[in-house]
């Protein structure tokens, strides 16, 4: 009989299947519906700090239209409104909690040092059975220095952990200049999981209206590699999980992170195309692999393609075609 439960962040999964966050884990029926089909836990959608504030200006905004009004009016208006975006999130992990059997990560994006605090306790009062921090800091600002940037992260960690009892994961990029390094080194910050990657909104041009639009939302399964290698040269390397994410499309793929060393994959592009029912197969597609190969337990193969376990650790590290494909192929 195969088992195919896994441990991430410290919290028993049926299955190493994580559906991230997205749209498609703001309601508690598309919730139900990812459990049916055999999520081991879903992330919330993110809880950003940003559109609060947005929503804040545009609602003054409005109000402004109808005449003058008391500075006085805006406080007690900006603590509503926060408190308004808040609730609804926490009345969706409260409603999860009693319909679902899965574990609810909750998602936060703060600007505010307070805010992270703030959410990250009411959160956890809600029932959250982990919080995964969204935390990405975008280096297009030319007066601040890469360090500057990078001891955000570890400010942001060490305030959260010292506010909740829940497990924590950090979610972010691969851009940083120093990568493996910065990953380790967040890894030792007691926080109790990493997510790599994160995928971003990018823009694009329409150069017949000379418009910026959106780039490709999804990804595809060829985004995979970037995350299959870092999970590969991270594993048995850092002190805290790590999850994969980006590009896991199919059971080949979540095989394939598993044998890296991942603990978990989150699947968000694969769902919007092809629905809820790809973490079915995907969860098929392990099973039978694991019997195919006599695997019981996934922790019997777990990390076995690591950088680590590698007898050519520079496959994992070769950046250059060279020789290889100066021809046509
Ligand atoms: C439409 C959409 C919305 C997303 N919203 C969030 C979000 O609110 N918070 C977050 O951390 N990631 C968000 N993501 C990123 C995904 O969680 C995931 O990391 C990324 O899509 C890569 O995984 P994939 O290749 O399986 O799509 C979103 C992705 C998409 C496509």
């Amino acid at each position: 009989m195969v088992d195919i439960t896994t441990k991430y962040l410290g919290l028993k999964l049926k299955s190493p299947i994580i559906v991230g966050s997205c749209g498609l884990t703001n309601s508690l029926e598309d919730i139900q519906h990812h459990e049916a089909n055999g999520a081991g836990a879903v992330v919330l959608k993110s809880l950003f700090e940003e559109e609060i504030i947005l929503e804040l200006e545009h609602s003054k905004a409005q109000m402004m239209q109808h005449g003058p009004l008391y500075p006085e009016i805006f406080d007690l208006f900006d603590y509503d409104t926060v408190e308004d975006s808040l609730s609804k999130y926490i009345y969706l992990i409260k409603d999860c909690k009693k319909n679902v059997k899965i574990p609810i990560i909750a998602s936060i994006n703060c600007v505010s040092a307070d805010e992270w605090i703030n959410f990250s306790k009411q959160l956890e009062d809600a029932g959250a059975d982990a919080l995964e921090l969204n935390l990405f800091i975008l280096p297009s600002d030319f007066t601040r220095s890469a360090e500057e940037n990078e001891r955000v992260y570890f400010e942001v960690i060490e305030k959260v952990k010292n506010t909740v009892n829940i497990p924590v994961a950090l979610k972010i990029s691969y851009f940083f200049s120093n990568l493996g390094t910065m990953i380790q080194r967040l890894s030792e910050t007691g926080i109790d999981g990493l997510v790599l990657f994160n995928r971003f909104y990018n823009p694009d041009f329409n150069i017949d209206n000379l418009t910026v639009t959106a780039a490709n939302i999804l990804s595809n399964p060829s985004d995979l590699p970037i995350s299959l290698r870092w999970i590969a040269i991270m594993a048995h390397r850092v002190k805290c999980d790590l999850a994969a994410s980006t590009g896991v499309h199919d059971g080949t793929a979540l095989i394939k992170q598993l044998l890296a060393g991942a603990n978990a994959v989150q699947v968000v592009s694969a769902i919007y195309k092809n629905g809820s029912e790809v973490i079915n197969e995907m969860n098929k597609e392990l099973i039978e692999w694991m019997d195919k190969h006599h695997y019981s337990k996934i922790d019997e193969f777990r990390g076995k393609l690591a950088q680590v376990k590698s007898k050519n650790p520079a496959e994992y590290e070769r950046a250059q075609f060279m020789k290889h494909f100066s021809g046509k192929f």
